[in-house]
């Protein structure tokens, strides 16, 4: 279960308790663009920026298509199997290989914790912009604070997400006003070249992460295989709007050469813009945006340790629970793992290494709707558009464009992406 599908889970408790239980469009879309917002801007547009230069809009719109092709195959799957069926099931189904689907669990997992590690040292970088404290420090420091938290089975609430995602999207609003005056400053086609602007899109594929969760919401939506896939895709496109926007906005405010140096880059183009004043302003909501996400991320991802544990995907020891009822062994492989990997120390990195276990899942998972096509019990209520005969063309972009993000990586990048499926795959040879 990703952090998403848990918050949503919440919601549909408070649903259950008497409110309306079918969404339409226009909720689906509130959702989705509340799933897709998040930390992730606040952490990586200033590193975005240095990248590619003015031209890292185009950036956005890359990570646009790549995550509307791979979510077009979710739709496609989740309206095949059943909505808690994660993506480990899928390739399960599709290539019957226990191992294949192990990895694919555990590279979901892994996505969880050192997403948590890439977003602390987010929180690090504004939190030592205001106080001074060195960012490291910071990052561990939320790690163990957010951690020790969910000793005491805190409940995720609906309704406090929805708050956190209205402050974030507020501080984007507030970074898109204040450069409406400056639009027009800098030239937006001057790039670092095709490849800075490529590597810029793999690196913000982080804030667009959470868009295939959309679609596991079948069962909740009316006449779900019209609305799911057309909320997934103008969720996309509004959070895309909204990133453009935002990108436009800064490098019109501060030069990209100065935003790739900034460890607090909203709160700088603010103050740069307005002052002091919004300096503050942002630098709070960042804050607030990133403990947030490391907050669900941690939940989520020990939740969903938890529960492989359970059924016997990982070790059952993971399984154990606290007398609070919190899976308090999980919680603590989270902990020390994300603290390991802020170690790595640049956010831009530790996001990068997120996006390449993203990646290699999106890649499998089109792949298993490409095989799934062939087979006779295969019976998807959505078909994914863009067909030649059964063979589904976007799928198959799907995998192209996925590979070519993982060109984008560095070695170091690369190499920790490999030492953890190296890990998981010692681990499933133990427990087997
Ligand atoms: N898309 C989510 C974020 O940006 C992961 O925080």
């Amino acid at each position: 279960m990703s952090a998403q599908e848990i918050i949503y889970s919440e919601a549909k408790k408070i649903k259950d308790m008497g409110l309306k239980r079918e969404l339409g469009l226009f909720q689906t879309v509130a959702y989705g663009v509340g799933i897709i917002l998040g930390a992730g801007i606040y952490a990586l547009i200033g590193q975005a920026a240095g990248l590619a230069g003015n031209a890292v809009w185009m950036s956005f719109v890359i990570a646009a298509f790549i995550a509307s092709f791979t979510g077009l195959s979710y739709a496609e799957l989740c309206s095949a199997f059943p909505k808690d069926a994660a993506e480990y099931l899928y390739v399960k189904k599709a290539f019957g290989n226990k191992m294949l689907s192990f990895l694919t669990g555990w590279s979901i997992v892994l996505t969880g914790i050192v997403g948590a590690a890439a977003v602390a040292l987010g929180f690090g970088g504004y939190f030592s912009a205001m106080f001074g404290t060195p960012a490291l420090y910071a990052a561990l420091g939320i790690l163990a604070v957010f951690s020790l938290l969910n000793f005491y089975d805190i409940k995720l609430s609906a309704g406090i997400n929805i708050i956190f995602t209205l402050i974030e999207a507020s501080g984007l609003l507030l970074i898109i006003a204040l450069g409406v005056g400056h639009i027009g400053s800098v030239n937006y086609l001057e790039s670092t070249g095709t490849a800075g602007i490529f590597s810029a899109a793999a690196l913000i594929f982080f804030a667009y992460i959470g868009f295939e969760s959309i679609v596991k919401m079948g069962e909740e939506t009316k006449n779900p295989t019209k609305i799911l896939p057309t909320a997934l895709i103008l969720s996309i496109i509004i959070t895309t709007l909204l990133y453009i926007f935002m990108a436009l906005s800064v490098v019109s405010i501060m030069p990209w050469q100065e935003l790739a140096k900034s460890s607090a880059p909203v709160a700088d183009v603010a103050a740069r813009a307005m002052g002091g004043q919004a300096y503050l302003i942002l630098s709070t909501i960042a804050l607030f945006a990133t403990g947030n996400t490391v907050l669900i991320l941690i939940i989520a991802t020990s939740r969903m340790i938890y529960g492989m544990a359970k059924e016997g995907v990982l070790p059952k020891y993971f399984a154990q629970v606290s007398r609070m009822g919190t899976p308090w062994v999980a919680t603590l492989f989270v902990m020390f793992v994300s603290m390991l990997f802020t170690i790595v120390g640049n956010v831009g990195t530790v996001a990068n290494i997120t996006n390449l276990l993203v990646f290699l899942v999106f890649i499998t998972v089109n792949a298993s709707l490409i095989k799934l096509r062939y087979r006779r019990d295969f019976r998807p209520r959505f078909r994914a558009p863009v067909n030649i005969g059964r063979f589904p063309v976007l799928a198959a972009l799907g995998i192209l464009v996925s590979l070519l993000m993982l060109l984008q990586f560095s070695t170091i990048v690369v190499l920790y992406g490999l030492g953890i499926l190296l890990a998981g795959a010692i681990i499933y040879k133990l427990i087997d």
